[in-house]
Protein backbone atom coordinates (compact mmCIF):
# COMPACT_ATOMS: atom_id res chain seq x y z
CA UNK A 1 0.00 0.00 0.00
CA UNK A 2 1.24 3.51 -0.85
CA UNK A 3 2.55 5.84 2.20
CA UNK A 4 0.09 7.90 1.06
CA UNK A 5 -2.90 5.72 1.82
CA UNK A 6 -1.31 5.05 5.54
CA UNK A 7 -0.05 9.05 6.28
CA UNK A 8 -2.92 11.78 5.44
CA UNK A 9 -4.05 14.33 6.80
CA UNK A 10 -2.72 16.21 10.21
CA UNK A 11 -0.21 13.00 10.08
CA UNK A 12 1.12 13.54 7.06
CA UNK A 13 1.75 17.35 7.45
CA UNK A 14 3.77 16.61 10.69
CA UNK A 15 5.46 14.40 8.38
CA UNK A 16 6.66 16.67 5.45
CA UNK A 17 7.02 19.60 8.37
CA UNK A 18 9.51 17.26 10.22
CA UNK A 19 11.61 16.63 6.81
CA UNK A 20 11.31 20.49 5.65
CA UNK A 21 13.01 21.34 9.14
CA UNK A 22 16.27 19.49 8.31
CA UNK A 23 15.94 20.51 4.61
CA UNK A 24 14.86 16.72 3.47
CA UNK A 25 12.38 17.06 0.56
CA UNK A 26 9.96 13.86 -0.16
CA UNK A 27 10.31 14.04 -3.77
CA UNK A 28 7.37 11.30 -4.37
CA UNK A 29 4.52 13.96 -3.11
CA UNK A 30 5.71 15.81 -6.51
CA UNK A 31 7.61 18.63 -5.45
CA UNK A 32 10.51 18.07 -7.31
CA UNK A 33 10.72 21.76 -7.91
CA UNK A 34 9.66 24.10 -10.55
CA UNK A 35 10.39 23.87 -13.92
CA UNK A 36 13.14 26.02 -15.25
CA UNK A 37 11.41 29.22 -17.27
CA UNK A 38 11.10 28.32 -21.18
CA UNK A 39 13.01 30.34 -23.01
CA UNK A 40 11.60 32.33 -26.17
CA UNK A 41 13.23 32.16 -29.48
CA UNK A 42 13.57 36.32 -30.04
CA UNK A 43 14.73 38.71 -32.77
CA UNK A 44 16.31 41.98 -32.11
CA UNK A 45 16.13 44.52 -35.13
CA UNK A 46 19.75 46.27 -36.15
CA UNK A 47 17.71 49.38 -36.80
CA UNK A 48 16.45 49.55 -33.76
CA UNK A 49 19.37 48.22 -32.04
CA UNK A 50 22.13 50.49 -33.01
CA UNK A 51 20.95 53.81 -32.15
CA UNK A 52 20.52 52.79 -28.38
CA UNK A 53 23.95 50.86 -28.50
CA UNK A 54 25.44 54.44 -30.05
CA UNK A 55 23.28 56.01 -27.54
CA UNK A 56 25.07 54.46 -24.41
CA UNK A 57 27.90 56.41 -25.90
CA UNK A 58 26.93 59.16 -24.40
CA UNK A 59 25.85 57.79 -20.79
CA UNK A 60 28.98 55.59 -19.75
CA UNK A 61 32.92 55.62 -20.67
CA UNK A 62 34.66 52.34 -19.96
CA UNK A 63 36.87 52.71 -17.19
CA UNK A 64 38.16 51.02 -14.16
CA UNK A 65 34.76 51.09 -12.96
CA UNK A 66 32.76 50.24 -15.90
CA UNK A 67 34.98 48.21 -17.66
CA UNK A 68 33.13 47.41 -20.88
CA UNK A 69 30.13 49.51 -22.43
CA UNK A 70 28.09 46.57 -23.46
CA UNK A 71 24.04 45.77 -24.10
CA UNK A 72 23.18 42.20 -23.75
CA UNK A 73 20.44 40.46 -25.87
CA UNK A 74 17.91 38.71 -23.18
CA UNK A 75 14.97 36.61 -24.67
CA UNK A 76 11.77 36.78 -22.52
CA UNK A 77 12.59 33.86 -20.35
CA UNK A 78 15.37 34.70 -18.95
CA UNK A 79 17.07 37.62 -16.53
CA UNK A 80 20.37 38.11 -18.40
CA UNK A 81 22.23 35.78 -20.93
CA UNK A 82 20.72 35.02 -23.99
CA UNK A 83 20.57 31.47 -23.52
CA UNK A 84 20.47 28.89 -20.57
CA UNK A 85 24.24 28.57 -21.55
CA UNK A 86 25.59 32.00 -23.72
CA UNK A 87 25.58 35.54 -23.42
CA UNK A 88 25.91 38.23 -26.04
CA UNK A 89 26.34 41.50 -25.48
CA UNK A 90 27.00 44.37 -27.82
CA UNK A 91 29.91 46.45 -27.31
CA UNK A 92 30.85 50.51 -28.15
CA UNK A 93 34.12 51.65 -28.58
CA UNK A 94 34.29 55.25 -29.23
CA UNK A 95 37.36 56.97 -31.35
CA UNK A 96 40.02 57.43 -28.33
CA UNK A 97 38.76 55.12 -25.99
CA UNK A 98 40.39 51.74 -24.52
CA UNK A 99 38.28 49.04 -22.20
CA UNK A 100 41.22 48.05 -19.61
CA UNK A 101 42.87 44.68 -19.68
CA UNK A 102 41.95 41.98 -17.74
CA UNK A 103 41.37 38.31 -17.89
CA UNK A 104 38.77 35.58 -16.84
CA UNK A 105 37.51 32.00 -16.83
CA UNK A 106 34.80 32.89 -18.71
CA UNK A 107 35.77 32.25 -22.58
CA UNK A 108 34.77 35.42 -24.60
CA UNK A 109 35.03 35.67 -28.96
CA UNK A 110 33.95 39.01 -30.15
CA UNK A 111 32.41 39.04 -33.71
CA UNK A 112 33.11 42.46 -35.42
CA UNK A 113 29.66 44.35 -36.81
CA UNK A 114 30.57 47.83 -38.02
CA UNK A 115 33.89 50.27 -38.17
CA UNK A 116 37.37 49.83 -38.24
CA UNK A 117 40.75 51.04 -36.59
CA UNK A 118 40.17 49.56 -33.46
CA UNK A 119 42.49 46.60 -31.90
CA UNK A 120 42.43 44.08 -29.19
CA UNK A 121 45.12 42.53 -27.62
CA UNK A 122 45.10 38.85 -26.43
CA UNK A 123 48.18 37.68 -24.45
CA UNK A 124 50.33 40.56 -26.24
CA UNK A 125 49.49 40.25 -29.53
CA UNK A 126 47.69 43.12 -31.25
CA UNK A 127 44.76 42.12 -33.60
CA UNK A 128 43.75 44.96 -35.99
CA UNK A 129 39.07 44.21 -36.03
CA UNK A 130 37.24 44.23 -39.11
CA UNK A 131 33.96 43.93 -39.55
CA UNK A 132 33.50 40.16 -40.27
CA UNK A 133 36.20 39.03 -38.54
CA UNK A 134 36.16 37.21 -35.59
CA UNK A 135 38.40 37.26 -32.40
CA UNK A 136 39.01 34.35 -29.78
CA UNK A 137 39.67 35.40 -26.07
CA UNK A 138 40.26 32.28 -24.44
CA UNK A 139 39.54 31.40 -20.71
CA UNK A 140 41.99 32.98 -18.93
CA UNK A 141 43.66 35.14 -21.13
CA UNK A 142 44.63 38.84 -20.91
CA UNK A 143 42.54 40.71 -23.16
CA UNK A 144 42.25 44.43 -24.02
CA UNK A 145 40.58 46.96 -26.13
CA UNK A 146 41.49 50.44 -28.15
CA UNK A 147 39.72 52.26 -30.79
CA UNK A 148 42.88 54.48 -31.79
CA UNK A 149 40.32 55.07 -35.60
CA UNK A 150 38.26 58.08 -35.77
CA UNK A 151 34.55 55.66 -35.77
CA UNK A 152 32.86 54.17 -33.37
CA UNK A 153 33.55 50.30 -33.28
CA UNK A 154 30.43 47.69 -32.35
CA UNK A 155 31.22 44.45 -32.08
CA UNK A 156 29.12 41.30 -30.68
CA UNK A 157 30.55 40.02 -27.65
CA UNK A 158 29.94 35.81 -27.11
CA UNK A 159 30.19 34.45 -23.64
CA UNK A 160 29.61 31.40 -21.56
CA UNK A 161 29.22 32.92 -18.47
CA UNK A 162 25.84 31.03 -17.35
CA UNK A 163 27.61 28.09 -17.74
CA UNK A 164 30.43 29.05 -15.45
CA UNK A 165 28.43 30.83 -12.87
CA UNK A 166 26.55 27.47 -12.40
CA UNK A 167 29.49 25.86 -12.36
CA UNK A 168 30.98 28.22 -9.44
CA UNK A 169 34.17 28.59 -11.53
CA UNK A 170 34.00 32.26 -12.30
CA UNK A 171 37.73 34.36 -11.33
CA UNK A 172 38.35 37.72 -12.78
CA UNK A 173 41.88 39.72 -12.28
CA UNK A 174 42.46 43.13 -14.18
CA UNK A 175 46.29 43.96 -15.55
CA UNK A 176 47.95 46.27 -12.84
CA UNK A 177 47.98 48.52 -16.29
CA UNK A 178 45.26 49.82 -18.64
CA UNK A 179 46.93 47.93 -21.63
CA UNK A 180 48.81 44.68 -21.70
CA UNK A 181 52.08 45.34 -23.57
CA UNK A 182 52.03 44.77 -27.35
CA UNK A 183 54.64 42.04 -27.52
CA UNK A 184 53.55 41.32 -31.20
CA UNK A 185 50.87 42.19 -34.21
CA UNK A 186 49.14 39.08 -35.88
CA UNK A 187 51.36 36.37 -34.61
CA UNK A 188 48.95 33.98 -33.78
CA UNK A 189 47.97 34.52 -37.34
CA UNK A 190 50.91 34.05 -38.75
CA UNK A 191 51.72 30.96 -37.11
CA UNK A 192 48.33 29.02 -37.49
CA UNK A 193 46.03 30.56 -40.17
CA UNK A 194 47.17 28.53 -42.84
CA UNK A 195 45.25 25.44 -41.08
CA UNK A 196 47.14 22.69 -42.70
CA UNK A 197 50.45 23.58 -41.38
CA UNK A 198 51.28 24.79 -38.34
CA UNK A 199 55.39 25.43 -36.44
CA UNK A 200 57.01 22.09 -36.18
CA UNK A 201 58.62 22.75 -32.80
CA UNK A 202 55.51 23.23 -31.05
CA UNK A 203 53.13 20.80 -29.09
CA UNK A 204 50.00 22.47 -28.58
CA UNK A 205 48.83 21.95 -25.29
CA UNK A 206 46.45 24.78 -24.87
CA UNK A 207 42.61 23.92 -24.42
CA UNK A 208 41.42 26.23 -27.25
CA UNK A 209 42.48 27.41 -30.80
CA UNK A 210 45.83 28.94 -30.76
CA UNK A 211 44.51 30.55 -33.87
CA UNK A 212 42.66 33.96 -32.07
CA UNK A 213 41.72 35.80 -35.35
CA UNK A 214 40.03 34.52 -38.47
CA UNK A 215 39.81 37.51 -40.92
CA UNK A 216 36.61 37.89 -43.00
CA UNK A 217 37.99 37.65 -46.63
CA UNK A 218 39.37 34.38 -46.10
CA UNK A 219 36.02 33.04 -44.15
CA UNK A 220 33.99 34.56 -47.21
CA UNK A 221 36.45 32.58 -49.87
CA UNK A 222 35.77 29.12 -47.83
CA UNK A 223 32.29 29.61 -47.65
CA UNK A 224 32.21 30.91 -51.47
CA UNK A 225 34.67 26.98 -51.83
CA UNK A 226 32.28 25.08 -50.07
CA UNK A 227 29.45 26.44 -52.26
CA UNK A 228 30.44 24.98 -55.55
CA UNK A 229 30.76 21.76 -53.74
CA UNK A 230 28.42 20.72 -51.07
CA UNK A 231 25.59 21.96 -48.53
CA UNK A 232 23.70 20.86 -46.00
CA UNK A 233 19.41 20.25 -46.04
CA UNK A 234 19.42 21.71 -42.72
CA UNK A 235 21.40 24.66 -42.25
CA UNK A 236 22.91 24.91 -46.71
CA UNK A 237 26.63 26.04 -46.83
CA UNK A 238 27.69 25.82 -42.92
CA UNK A 239 31.04 25.41 -42.13
CA UNK A 240 32.55 25.40 -38.46
CA UNK A 241 35.42 27.62 -37.43
CA UNK A 242 38.18 25.04 -36.10
CA UNK A 243 40.85 24.83 -33.66
CA UNK A 244 43.95 24.39 -36.53
CA UNK A 245 45.81 22.33 -33.78
CA UNK A 246 42.71 19.37 -33.28
CA UNK A 247 40.40 20.52 -36.44
CA UNK A 248 37.56 20.45 -33.47
CA UNK A 249 35.94 23.27 -32.47
CA UNK A 250 37.69 26.96 -31.44
CA UNK A 251 36.57 26.88 -27.76
CA UNK A 252 36.07 23.89 -25.43
CA UNK A 253 32.51 25.35 -24.41
CA UNK A 254 31.36 27.10 -27.31
CA UNK A 255 31.88 27.35 -30.95
CA UNK A 256 31.01 29.43 -33.71
CA UNK A 257 29.59 28.84 -37.31
CA UNK A 258 29.34 30.65 -40.41
CA UNK A 259 26.75 29.88 -42.92
CA UNK A 260 25.86 30.59 -46.40
CA UNK A 261 22.18 30.70 -47.51
CA UNK A 262 22.24 30.87 -51.19
CA UNK A 263 19.56 33.33 -52.75
CA UNK A 264 15.61 31.14 -52.75
CA UNK A 265 17.02 28.49 -50.78
CA UNK A 266 14.73 27.13 -47.69
CA UNK A 267 16.98 24.63 -45.69
CA UNK A 268 14.89 21.88 -43.66
CA UNK A 269 14.01 21.88 -40.04
CA UNK A 270 15.69 19.87 -36.95
CA UNK A 271 16.36 20.33 -33.64
CA UNK A 272 19.33 19.81 -31.22
CA UNK A 273 19.99 20.27 -27.34
CA UNK A 274 22.09 22.95 -28.24
CA UNK A 275 21.23 26.57 -28.26
CA UNK A 276 22.33 29.13 -30.72
CA UNK A 277 22.27 33.30 -31.17
CA UNK A 278 22.38 34.05 -34.61
CA UNK A 279 23.46 37.21 -36.33
CA UNK A 280 22.31 37.94 -40.22
CA UNK A 281 25.48 39.23 -41.31
CA UNK A 282 24.34 39.82 -44.96
CA UNK A 283 21.04 39.47 -46.84
CA UNK A 284 17.32 39.26 -45.84
CA UNK A 285 15.30 36.44 -45.11
CA UNK A 286 13.31 34.30 -42.08
CA UNK A 287 13.67 31.68 -40.05
CA UNK A 288 11.13 29.76 -38.66
CA UNK A 289 11.31 28.62 -34.95
CA UNK A 290 8.57 26.32 -33.37
CA UNK A 291 6.04 27.42 -36.33
CA UNK A 292 7.08 31.51 -35.53
CA UNK A 293 7.93 32.96 -38.25
CA UNK A 294 11.23 35.77 -37.81
CA UNK A 295 11.80 37.87 -41.18
CA UNK A 296 15.60 39.08 -40.69
CA UNK A 297 17.38 41.45 -42.29
CA UNK A 298 21.05 42.44 -42.35
CA UNK A 299 21.94 43.52 -38.73
CA UNK A 300 19.39 41.39 -37.17
CA UNK A 301 20.03 38.90 -33.90
CA UNK A 302 17.68 36.16 -33.37
CA UNK A 303 17.58 33.17 -31.00
CA UNK A 304 17.26 29.73 -31.11
CA UNK A 305 16.65 28.19 -27.63
CA UNK A 306 17.69 24.50 -27.16
CA UNK A 307 15.41 21.94 -28.45
CA UNK A 308 13.55 24.18 -30.78
CA UNK A 309 12.65 23.66 -34.81
CA UNK A 310 14.21 26.00 -36.79
CA UNK A 311 14.61 26.16 -40.23
CA UNK A 312 16.13 29.18 -42.17
CA UNK A 313 15.63 30.83 -45.72
CA UNK A 314 17.55 33.28 -47.92
CA UNK A 315 15.06 35.36 -50.06
CA UNK A 316 14.67 34.72 -53.32
CA UNK A 317 17.05 37.61 -54.77
CA UNK A 318 20.05 37.58 -52.67
CA UNK A 319 22.45 35.68 -50.62
CA UNK A 320 22.61 35.72 -47.14
CA UNK A 321 25.29 35.10 -44.77
CA UNK A 322 24.81 34.06 -40.89
CA UNK A 323 27.03 34.04 -38.64
CA UNK A 324 26.35 32.11 -35.11
CA UNK A 325 27.67 31.27 -31.56
CA UNK A 326 26.57 27.63 -29.82
CA UNK A 327 27.18 25.63 -26.88
CA UNK A 328 27.55 22.54 -28.75
CA UNK A 329 30.85 21.54 -27.51
CA UNK A 330 28.98 21.56 -23.64
CA UNK A 331 26.80 19.34 -24.71
CA UNK A 332 28.86 16.77 -27.20
CA UNK A 333 31.77 16.64 -24.28
CA UNK A 334 28.82 15.44 -22.08
CA UNK A 335 27.15 12.96 -24.42
CA UNK A 336 23.87 15.43 -24.09
CA UNK A 337 24.00 16.05 -27.76
CA UNK A 338 20.64 15.39 -29.68
CA UNK A 339 19.90 15.98 -33.09
CA UNK A 340 15.90 15.51 -34.76
CA UNK A 341 14.93 15.78 -38.40
CA UNK A 342 11.27 17.68 -38.44
CA UNK A 343 9.97 14.85 -40.80
CA UNK A 344 6.62 15.94 -41.35
CA UNK A 345 5.61 18.43 -44.08
CA UNK A 346 8.31 17.54 -46.38
CA UNK A 347 10.65 18.83 -43.62
CA UNK A 348 9.11 22.12 -43.33
CA UNK A 349 7.35 23.61 -40.35
CA UNK A 350 3.62 25.16 -40.67
CA UNK A 351 3.86 28.49 -40.46
CA UNK A 352 1.65 29.49 -37.08
CA UNK A 353 2.36 33.15 -36.11
CA UNK A 354 4.65 35.91 -37.42
CA UNK A 355 7.20 37.58 -34.69
CA UNK A 356 6.51 39.99 -32.96
CA UNK A 357 3.86 37.98 -31.42
CA UNK A 358 0.41 39.03 -32.48
CA UNK A 359 1.30 39.39 -36.06
CA UNK A 360 -1.02 37.02 -38.22
CA UNK A 361 0.72 34.41 -40.00
FE1 LIG B 1 36.80 40.49 -20.82
FE1 LIG C 1 20.31 23.80 -36.32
Amino acid sequence: MPLLDRLSGEALKQYVDAADSIRLFPLWLGRGGEAPPEIEPFLWRWSEVQPLVLKSGEAVTPDRDVERRIMGLTPPGLERGSTHTLVANLQLLLPGETAPAHRHTPTALRWILTGTGAYTTVEGDKLWMEPGDLILTPSWTWHDHANVGNEPMIWLDGLDVPLVKFLKANFYEAFPEDQHPVTGVGESMAKYASGALRPAWEDQEVPYSPLWHYKWDRTYDALKNLAEVSSSPFDDVAMEYSDPATGGPVLRTMTCWIQLLRPGVQTRAHRHTSSKVYQVFRGEGYSVIDGQRFDWTEGDFFVVPSWAWHEHASSAETESVLFSIQDTPIMKSLALYREEPYTEHAGHQPVTSHFPAGKPA
